[in-house]
């Protein structure tokens, strides 16, 4: 059964960043196949990753309601929707992406979720790793039948209010049909040293922590110039801390 990486946190406080350079770290650590799953509606994970996302799932869905006699005669709509969904799965040598895009607008969405629910399930069963990018509500993994995370990264920056947020998310986890293996807590652009004030917070939430992200100036600049965090260099501050997170995770899950 693959192993499942969750990403969660307050909009802007690195999420897309952190989930990036888990992928680097385990394309680049011999743990392919990974399937990567962009569950953001505001999803940008292709773009750190330096790929043109064209088509995602939400597409899919809203073509197929908008027009639910368009499926080729002769064809059933399962495998209709299958071959779409095959188009919207991006495929490179070390993983593979997936990007969820928007939510469900008005109607009853019910039959074609199901089917696209019960093919991504199917299909996340042929990778080592899932690593999942979510929006703050977790909806996308919380829908999941066999709702299971192995580890749960809570992404937090260096401030009150986003280690608040993780807390809330933390809280919502036991109302959540999804049962979580693991939670840990990622400070990102953190400084040196944490103040007292927050860790006192952090200790408040219960929830521990992992490690700390610099502020990467290498980072931002590949930000800047939309050149794929895949690319980063080795000794670029961020690798180096996410480097050291996946080697303690992959511990902490048994895979290593
Ligand atoms: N450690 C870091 N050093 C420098 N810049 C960073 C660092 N982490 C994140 N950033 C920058 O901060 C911005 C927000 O990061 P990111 O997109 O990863 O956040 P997010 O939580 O995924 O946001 P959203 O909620 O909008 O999806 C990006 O421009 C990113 O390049
Ligand atoms: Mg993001």
């Amino acid at each position: 059964m693959s192993k499942i990486i969750a990403l969660a946190g307050k909009g802007g406080v690195g999420k897309t960043t952190v989930a990036s350079l888990v992928l680097r770290y385990l394309s680049k650590n011999g743990c392919s196949p990974v399937l990567a799953v962009d569950a953001d509606p505001n999803s940008n994970l292709g773009e750190t990753l330096g790929m043109e996302v064209v088509k995602t799932v939400g597409d899919i869905r809203e073509d197929f309601m908008k027009d639910p006699q368009g499926v080729p005669s002769g064809m059933d709509k399962i495998v209709y929707l299958e071959m779409l969904m095959n188009q919207v799965l991006m495929e490179r040598k070390e993983f593979d992406l997936l990007v969820m895009g928007r939510q469900e607008g008005q109607g009853c969405y019910c039959m074609v979720n199901n089917i696209l629910n019960r093919f991504s399930e199917e299909l996340e069963k042929n990778y080592k790793y899932l690593l999942v990018d979510n929006e703050a509500g977790m909806e996308h993994l919380s829908r999941r039948t066999s709702g299971k995370v192995d580890m749960l990264i809570l992404v937090s920056d260096y401030a009150l209010r986003g280690l608040r947020a993780v807390g809330r998310i933390n809280e919502m986890l036991g109302s959540l049909k999804l049962t979580v293996s693991r939670v840990g807590l990622v400070v990102n652009r953190a400084p040196a040293v944490l103040g007292k004030a927050f860790l006192d917070e952090a200790e408040k939430i219960g929830v521990q922590i992992l490690c700390t992200i610099p502020n990467d100036d290498i980072l931002l600049e590949f930000d800047m110039e939309r050149k794929s965090l895949l690319d980063l260099p080795d000794d670029s501050p961020a690798v180096i801390a996410v480097d050291g997170l996946m080697e303690k995770i992959l511990r902490t899950i048994g895979e290593k």
